[in-house]
């Protein structure tokens, strides 16, 4: 049987992506990335904009056209849009079953009752989304993610664990608490349990992953736990070198412990993902965010008085309902004030049922949407060239992923010493010529090289 999956969106549904992808090995299942050979076809989805629902229709269109050529198989769709359209999903011919993220331990049962020829769609997503999660619904997702994340391979030897589910912020414009419910926080011991497992299985380098990490907070036998003091358990860990964690919230009160936990905890990287959204005091407010642009540089500069080389990593919303040229022209000031090592520039996409949706008009047209999106990234991109200058001549050590994929110097590519790509522990994307023996493993580079987006350089051959 041979199993075709694709993921969509965050790094979240590329960890439940995997996790399926280990279950279903783990039971016989072939991996292929041929649709057209494919027994079962999942497609992992999301439904933060509607562009990326787009693509999945687009895809479905494919698997009907597949399946009405004459093709047996099974296609699935699971994710936040399984749990946002549900039986609309299934009322396509092409669909045969639809799995929300919390279901995602019964997908493989409900994919071989299909393959079994059982007749008419499945269905399983939340029924009452905003409900917390049942104890048994918890367990079952928690022993899941422990029973399958030592397979993961999309590089070797780095892992992403899931230390919390959902979201309860509600920022106006989004569907994430709509499609993955409130926030639960799992257990240190489970999550701790599971990091020494990987660990074992050779991994060094773990992301924590959460939809507002630092907003984790769990309390057993007595003893609250917060993000600092995972990331202190974790440290502990033998094997476990480098260790991130993402995404985080604005939030004003917890900032200190967690920063310190940045400065003074070695294996803990010096990178911040912290999400703007917007430099504009009336939009952020529409927003639903509850920080002000000023808060919000307050918090960076904290981080940096702590952690002064710390890389910062923002999102932002262009074109939310309203936003006039001086809001942008704020956005785009905020963008000049923090210097961050990169950000990720969206047009606002209404989205069904959020208050944004609901309420305001989506008003700016789309034009002018892309036009400060170009204009934005191009901003960063000038600034992170010229930042990136000062790491010309140092020696930076990188955790190699693999081959890159694509030819980045003047050097050949060549079979002895091909490219390869690492990234720093700040995130930053490092491209040399090395042995692929290095995949997995830490290298240190000597960087000769810098664009806005990567650094070039060489491996250090210890003498420097
Ligand atoms: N439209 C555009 N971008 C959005 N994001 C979330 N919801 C929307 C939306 N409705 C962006 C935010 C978030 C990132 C994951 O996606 O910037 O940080
Ligand atoms: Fe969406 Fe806001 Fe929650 Fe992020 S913090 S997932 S933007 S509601």
């Amino acid at each position: 049987m041979k199993l075709y999956i694709v993921s969509f969106g965050c790094q979240m549904n590329k960890l439940d992506t995997s996790l399926v992808e280990a279950e279903f090995t783990k039971s016989g299942f072939e991996l292929t990335e041929d649709q057209t050979e494919a027994d079962v076809i999942l497609m992992n989805t999301c439904s933060v904009r509607e562009h990326a629902e787009q693509r999945v229709l687009s895809r479905l269109g494919y698997a009907k056209h597949l399946k009405r050529s004459g093709r047996k198989v099974v296609v699935g769709v699971i994710g936040c849009m399984a749990q946002r359209l549900g039986n609309s999903l299934l009322e396509r011919e092409e669909v045969d079953v639809v799995c929300g993220p919390g279901q995602i331990p019964e997908l493989k049962k409900m994919v071989i009752e299909k393959l079994e020829g059982s007749k008419g769609g499945v269905i399983n997503v939340s029924p009452q989304i905003r409900k917390s999660p049942s104890v048994k619904n918890s367990a079952m997702l928690d022993e899941f993610e422990l029973e399958n994340s030592p397979n993961l391979t999309e590089h070797k030897n780095k892992a992403f664990v899931r230390v919390m589910r959902g979201c309860n912020n509600f920022c106006s414009y989004c569907i994430v608490p709509f499609v993955r419910g409130p926030e639960v926080s799992r257990s240190p011991d489970k999550i701790l349990n599971q990091i020494r497992r990987l660990a074992e299985s050779g991994v060094k380098q773990v992301t924590l992953l959460g939809q507002t990490v630092n907003s984790y907070r769990h309390t057993e036998n007595g003893n609250e736990y917060r993000l600092h003091n995972l990331l202190e358990k974790t440290a502990e860990i033998d094997g476990i070198e480098w260790i991130s964690f993402v995404t985080n919230y604005p939030y004003m009160d917890y900032t200190t412990p967690l920063f310190k936990a940045v400065a003074e905890i070695d294996k803990v990287c010096p990178y911040l993902h912290l999400p703007a959204q917007s430099g504009s005091e009336k939009v952020l407010k529409a927003m639903n965010r509850k920080y002000t642009p000023q808060d919000y540089i307050r918090l960076i500069d904290e981080a940096r008085e702590h952690v002064p080389e710390i890389a910062v990593a923002g999102d932002f919303i262009v074109g939310f309902p309203g936003e006039s040229e001086e809001d942008f022209r704020e956005t785009e000031k905020l963008v000049e004030r923090i210097r961050y090592k990169n950000i990720f520039a969206f047009k606002y996409s209404p989205r069904p049922g959020t208050s944004t949706e609901k309420r305001l008009e989506d008003n700016v047209p789309d034009k002018i949407k892309r036009e400060r999106n170009i204009k934005l990234l191009a901003l960063q991109e000038s600034i992170s060239s010229e930042d990136n200058k000062k790491f010309e001549g140092r020696k930076m050590r990188v955790f190699v992923e693999g081959r890159s994929s694509k030819g980045h110097l003047n050097n050949a590519d060549n079979e002895k010493s091909p490219q390869l790509i690492g990234r720093t522990a700040g995130d930053y994307i490092v491209v040399f010529n090395g042995q692929e023996e290095l995949t997995g493993k830490f290298a240190d580079i000597i960087i000769e090289k810098t664009s806005a987006l990567t650094l070039f350089g060489k491996v250090s051959d210890g003498q420097e």
